[in-house]
């Protein structure tokens, strides 16, 4: 049989298909704008996801065996604010994950309500990019449109509801919501009045690899697909990664570097971090997770290369680069504000440390070191809970680079795995639509059969002895502007 991972990314839509026996078949990718209305507020229109979704549905199956696609799953980006009303119309454009618009929202949550009680209620605390600040920040700045929600949706969840029009999350997804008790795995009845939501404006919950619903008839026979074409809830965008490099288990690590970057660490248990740090969110495999999310990874060498540089070379630019561990240039990379660890929405990207001397190649050399560096910062907080890491798997397009995968094996001192089907999110969605169909027992069995590593980069202590003394160094710097930041928006 066939299954089809759709992975709902901030830039693009990248639809996967793989056979039953893990092979990727086809990929495909429609990209959609992201709209940035004002400085750190981010947006997307759900409606362009769609389009994208449905037009790229019909090129992947467009010259295969379409009576073999059993199933359709996700991994979406995540904690956006989706708001339908009651003619099930989209009331306003979502709201992004790397938002930062709710500052005053996440005050009167972390300090009024207060830490210690949201992560009584949730397992976390709030940060910007939340759902849960959201709505509230559409409560009190768009009342009008408060008043017309009938439906609150995360972004792959809108998806799956004009797919199949099953009303429906995941564990995984829910978890970032804040609306959610992770611990328990139901929506958390304080929060949702805090929240001024009510129950049945939120979807039903699922477990990843539970069906949710079939194709729509309608779809079906436009995509000339059957219609028990099965769908699968699917997983916010790390967990269905984590699935997709076999991140399951106890204390398994992953590292994405996406437009985002994040540490995730699977668990059989459910943990929480003295100060919530890191997220601690429900997985895709049945059990629990930490992460730590930082905003801008990816997204930072992209910013660098082609608005300031102005060239999508990055290869070219990357080449010159040749003096790891020694570099006078250092980079803040927080070009959206910083979640994990810093929760600071008024963090700025910033260079320090150049001289007359310093070249186009120091500054591209800070940017990538930068990313790895805050990356350590959120690996250093799971050390602190007696996690010990000596090794993770690396995905995302930050991977794809090998001076990046060997800046991050040495500032982080760890061995980085690299997957054969290095497809992230999109194969994590196959492989969950494939255990909901029946291929599969469960995630596990799955990850087992499927995932392969067939790289791994080594730590060198020469170059981890130099970059540990620049990490020592890079983590004075946020502290010293930290006050300043706040001065200069
Ligand atoms: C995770 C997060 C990001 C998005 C990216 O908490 O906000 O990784 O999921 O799509």
């Amino acid at each position: 049989m066939l299954y089809i991972g759709v992975d709902l990314g901030t830039s693009a839509v990248k639809l996967l298909l793989m056979s039953g026996d893990g092979k990727i078949e086809k990929i495909v990718s429609r990209e959609y704008p992201l709209f940035f209305p004002h400085p750190g507020w981010s947006e997307q229109n759900p409606e362009d996801w769609w389009s994208a979704v449905v037009d790229g549905l019909a090129e992947l199956v467009h010259d295969c065996d379409k009576s073999q696609v059993a199933g359709i799953s996700f991994g979406g980006q995540m904690h956006g604010l989706v708001i339908l009303d009651e003619k099930d119309q989209v009331i306003r454009p979502a709201i992004l994950w790397n938002d930062g618009r709710t500052t005053e929202e996440c005050d009167y949550l972390n300090q009024v309500i207060g830490k210690e009680t949201l992560s009584k209620y949730t397992g976390n605390i709030s940060f910007t990019g939340f759902t849960a600040p959201k709505v509230l920040w559409v409560k009190n700045k768009e009342p009008e449109n408060f008043d017309k929600i009938k439906k609150i949706m995360l972004p792959k969840d809108y998806i799956a509801y004009m797919l199949s029009g099953s009303f429906c999350t995941d564990v995984s997804d829910a978890s970032g919501m804040l609306l959610f008790d992770v611990k328990n795995k139901t929506w958390s009845k304080e929060m949702m009045e805090i929240c001024g939501v009510r129950e049945d404006q939120l979807a039903k919950i699922y477990e990843s690899y539970e069906v949710v619903g079939t194709l729509k008839p309608e779809l079906a026979s436009k995509l000339g697909l059957s219609e028990s074409v099965k769908i699968a809830a699917g997983a916010g965008d790390n967990a269905a990664a984590a699935v997709g490099t076999g991140t399951v288990g106890n204390n398994v690590c992953n590292i994405s570097i996406g437009t985002s970057g994040t540490v995730f660490i699977s668990n059989e248990s459910f943990n929480v971090d003295q100060n919530n740090a890191l997220h601690s969110f429900a997985h895709a495999d049945g059990n629990f997770h930490l992460m730590g999310c930082m905003l801008s990874a990816g997204s930072c060498s992209k910013w660098w290369m082609e608005e300031i540089l102005g060239t999508k070379e990055y290869a070219k630019e990357e080449k010159e680069i040749t003096k790891l561990g020694e570099n006078h240039v250092y980079f803040l990379p927080y070009l959206m504000g910083e979640r994990s660890p810093l929760n600071d929405p008024y963090a700025r990207g910033t260079f320090i440390g150049m001289t007359m001397d310093t070249s186009r190649t120091d500054m591209t050399q800070a940017v990538l070191e930068g990313v790895a560096f805050a990356i350590r910062d959120s690996l250093e907080v799971v050390k602190s809970l007696g996690i010990e890491i000596t090794r993770s798997k690396l995905c995302g397009g930050g991977a794809k680079s090998p001076l990046w995968r060997k800046m991050f094996a040495n500032i982080l001192n760890i061995e980085l795995d690299l997957i054969e089907s290095e497809e992230g999110p999109g194969y994590g969605g196959a492989m969950l639509a494939a255990v909901a169909c029946g291929e599969y027992a469960s995630v596990e069995e799955a990850a087992e059969k499927l995932v392969k590593v067939v790289n791994t980069v080594k730590p060198d202590p020469e170059l981890v002895a130099k970059y540990e003394a620049q990490y020592q160094k890079f983590r004075q710097i946020y502290p010293a502007a930290k006050e300043l930041f706040k001065k200069i928006v």
